[in-house]
């Protein structure tokens, strides 16, 4: 018996597969079920890639980064996140997809426990059980907005536990985990000297005035704190596979780098070259526009869902997912399957963990193009108006 034996293969990847199949064989498609943005990556990265590719940027690299990207990402953190990090704290890895991965090879050892959000992306979940942890979910609730609170975190503490793993802001509900909740974490977490991987790829997607605060910078003086960031949603360059991860402790970058070394030995260079400028040269106003049009997206799928009780929303604070609880008494594998016979992609709540809030819930992106959206929306109406 391997660890992988216990990893699914992804519900999410299966739904989509078939979606896709439907969409090959002539069925008009919505693509609710995946978070990709449809934005194209800005100008500027582009021209930064070809030049990079003119300039044969072609070789071996740095197999924890380019120092030019490190150094730009510590400005970055330094100044945006309010992380005090310099460029050596700092590696680039293939998305935030591997950038969890390498974090739990690197902290936990079998039979250790990870205290995690459920519902949770399920590959954040796994990645901490392939590397041999146990996880331990936090159900988080609709009665207090989906809110990872430390008072629940606490209770999940045991003499196993090593690592609270935080999501802010979450996928699957679009939640925000207030500011005073976050501190309350951050000083569980010193208390108990537990490690801290925070998950931070949805910082940029905010609506109605809603702020990201990245835990490390509340608790500067504690190393023992992994933060995770992605290119895919800040700078919909999701094909193009950058993530990084930043932490202070010297152990922990020690063990990466040598992870990093014998397994990818490098992130592509050429996205790494294109990534410097996504951060240097992208104008505030494209992070307000990509905003405002997923801000439009919601706000379709929030009003095709009104004079119906089968899906109840929780309107997301940021993020570009719509969670609503499914009318109690109702199938939620069978209406999954039914909306997907339809065409309309969504994720079932069970891909997402395992608690009464995850079984009852399903989960419809708008990463996708807002024409969709407009169909899609009218299409869902009209499929939950005669709903039984
Ligand atoms: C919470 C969260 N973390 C990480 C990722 C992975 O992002 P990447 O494309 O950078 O691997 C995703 C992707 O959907 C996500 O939702």
């Amino acid at each position: 018996m391997s660890r992988l034996d216990n990893i699914s293969l992804g519900k999410i990847v299966v739904i989509r597969e078939k979606l896709l199949k439907a969409q090959k064989d002539g069925q008009k498609i919505y693509r609710f079920e995946s978070g990709d943005p449809s934005f194209d990556v800005h100008p500027n990265v582009k021209k930064s890639i070809e030049k990079a590719l003119k300039d044969n940027k072609t070789h071996y690299i740095p197999n924890n980064g380019i120092p030019e990207l490190r150094e730009t990402l510590a400005l970055k953190l330094n100044a945006q996140n309010k992380i005090p990090v310099k460029p050596a704290h700092i590696s680039i890895t293939n998305g935030a997809m591997h950038a969890l991965y390498v974090c739990y090879q690197c902290i936990v050892e079998e039979g250790d426990e990870v205290i995690v959000p459920d519902p949770m992306w399920t590959e954040a979940v796994e990645n901490a059980r392939l590397a041999g942890a146990k996880t331990v979910g936090v159900e988080l609730k609709p009665e207090y907005d989906y809110v990872y609170r430390a008072q629940d975190i606490e209770a999940k503490i045991t003499p196993k536990t090593k690592v609270i793993f935080l999501n802010s802001p979450q996928n699957p509900t679009g939640a925000i985990i207030p500011l005073v909740e976050l501190q309350k974490i951050a000083d569980l977490a010193v208390k108990n000297n537990l490690w801290i991987v925070a998950d931070e790829a949805y910082e940029h997607i905010l609506y109605d005035g809603g702020t990201h605060t990245s835990i490390a910078s509340l608790i500067p003086a504690y190393d023992k704190v992994v933060s995770v960031y992605s290119y895919s949603k800040s700078y919909a360059m999701s094909g193009l596979r950058i993530g990084y991860f930043a932490s202070t402790n010297e152990l922990f970058n020690d063990r990466a780098a040598k992870l990093l070394r014998c397994t990818v030995n490098g992130i592509n260079s050429i996205s790494q070259w294109g990534a410097i400028h996504a951060v240097q040269d992208t104008p505030e106003e494209w992070y307000a526009e990509m905003n405002a049009e997923y801000l439009k997206r919601r706000d379709l799928f929030l009003e095709a869902l009104k004079g119906q009780d089968v899906l109840k929303p929780y309107v997301p604070k940021a993020a570009f997912y719509l969670w609503c609880t499914v009318k109690d008494g109702i199938d939620v594998e069978k209406l999954s399957e039914e909306l997907a016979a339809r065409g309309l992609g969504n994720a079932p709540g069970s891909c997402f963990g395992d608690s009464h809030t995850s079984k009852q819930s399903i989960r419809l992106a708008f990463s996708c193009d807002t024409k969709m959206i407009v169909e899609g929306a009218a299409e869902l109406t009209k499929f939950l108006k005669d709903y039984k």
